[in-house]
């Protein structure tokens, strides 16, 4: 590869040039390795925040963080594969009952995971309060389990796009997360380094996500999709609502037992159409038109599946899972509406132990939020609304603070959005 500077490259990014393809080689390349210093990178990822990038020059980014680590190579495992990615929310289980589902339908999900930060939990966080369920498989125990159940949710391999690992660290501390360029690059290239046939994405909408207008998460997703397409791999993008939390619970094992509900053909209306609305799509880019989810998911049939996928990783799935020690419950003080705003029931989550703050953190697997009511309902004084559960009471005070201002009763129903607001493809 043909030598080039750091500083060049950050100069000619800062007066608003686009990368050349031989430069976005060479940086990516050069930093993995250690070749480029981090504050240098922390400079370029300051100058693609303010200038942007142009569409092939975010392909190729894409493409050279691929290529700074291994693409999966799974064996054929006699159904087709199709993924999911959701850009994360609060109460945002779906994945639980998701893969399991799309299984139970005939394709296979290979899910490779990340934990969460901030106020919305990873998925891995959330499964691992399954007593004895383990997160790191080898890729032959993925391979044998996409075989035999037609689901894995694992953590992803330190092998797939390295260069995304250290990047997003970097960024986590610079200002610099917030990239359109950045996430979408981010996002895909370790999707596309899975080596999935088809990739469907939940682009979650509203004050617990992200982005927090229609039109920035619009923008993210026509980026992701376009960048799939670019690299051969067929990605349909659902722009989802998120300034409510999605079902009734937020924090690990609430959000584990609601998955179960669902997976037993019963939960909340909103994380049923939206795990039905995403096995569609994936279905769709699987080639697999001919079956209901809605039919099967309500059927309970691919509770079954998940007591094996479960099972496969270690995990008990009739085991009780953790209970916090303490539990405090927050009453209506008027009659009215109840109101709840996503990130407030996020951060209180947060604080109550179910998230971490920096990525070594350890969480709590009983902490979190339970809706006692569904948001937009009528309520009485007195009634109940929400749980708030943790092994460290010190912390409830802490996340009433954030809970204020956040959830309330109130005279008119907020105006509610639907659920799914946008598909691009
Ligand atoms: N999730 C990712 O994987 N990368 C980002 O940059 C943001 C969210």
């Amino acid at each position: 590869m043909a030598e080039h500077s750091a500083v060049e490259i950050i100069i000619a990014k800062r007066d608003g040039s686009r990368l050349t393809d031989a430069q976005i080689d060479w940086v990516v390349d050069a930093y993995t390795r250690g070749g480029v210093a981090d504050e240098q990178m922390a400079a370029l990822a300051m100058a693609i925040l303010l200038n942007g990038m142009e569409p092939d020059e975010i392909s190729r980014w894409t493409a050279a963080m691929i290529a700074s680590g291994e693409v999966l190579s799974l064996p054929d495992v006699g159904r087709p594969l199709v993924d999911k990615h959701s850009t994360g929310g609060v109460g945002d289980k779906i994945t639980l009952p998701l893969a399991p589902l799309v299984a139970a339908c005939g394709a296979a999900v290979p899910q490779l995971s990340g934990r969460g930060l901030g106020h919305t939990g990873g998925t891995l966080d959330k499964l691992e309060s399954i007593p004895g369920w383990r997160a790191s498989l080898s890729l032959e125990e993925i391979s044998a389990q996409l075989a035999d159940v037609g689901a894995v949710i694992c953590a992803t391999t330190p092998t797939l796009a390295p260069a995304d690992r250290k990047l997003y660290a970097l960024r986590d501390v610079t200002g610099t997360v917030e990239s359109i360029p950045l996430i979408a690059s981010s996002i895909m290239s370790k999707k596309i380094a899975e080596a999935t046939g088809g990739l469907v994405l939940d682009v979650k909408v509203g004050s617990g996500a992200f982005m927090k207008t229609l039109e920035l998460a619009g923008e993210l997703a026509e980026t992701m999709v376009r960048i799939g397409g670019d690299h051969g791999l067929p990605t349909v993008a659902l722009l989802t609502d998120m300034s409510v939390p999605l079902g009734r619970a937020a924090g690990n094992a609430l959000e584990v037992a609601e998955a179960v509900e669902v997976l037993r053909g019963g939960g909340p209306a909103d994380v049923v159409e939206l795990t039905v609305a995403l096995a569609r799509e994936m279905l769709a880019l699987a080639g697999l038109t001919d079956v209901d989810p809605a039919a099967v998911l309500a059927s309970g049939e691919a509770y079954p599946v998940w007591e094996r996928m479960i099972a496969a990783q270690g995990g008990d799935p009739a085991a009780p899972l953790p209970r916090a020690g303490h539990v405090e419950t927050l009453t209506a003080d008027r009659d009215g509406v109840f109101a709840c705003d996503a990130l407030a029931v996020g951060t209180a989550a947060w604080r109550l132990g179910a998230g971490r703050a920096r990525k070594e953190d350890p969480v709590q697997a009983a902490a979190g939020v339970l809706l006692l009511a569904d948001p937009g309902e009528r309520v009485e004084a007195g009634r109940p609304l929400l749980e708030l559960h943790t092994d460290t009471p010190d912390a409830v005070g802490w996340a009433r603070a954030a809970l204020a201002g956040g959830v309330a009763v109130v005279d008119e129903p907020p105006a509610r959005a639907d659920l799914v607001l946008a598909t691009i493809r």
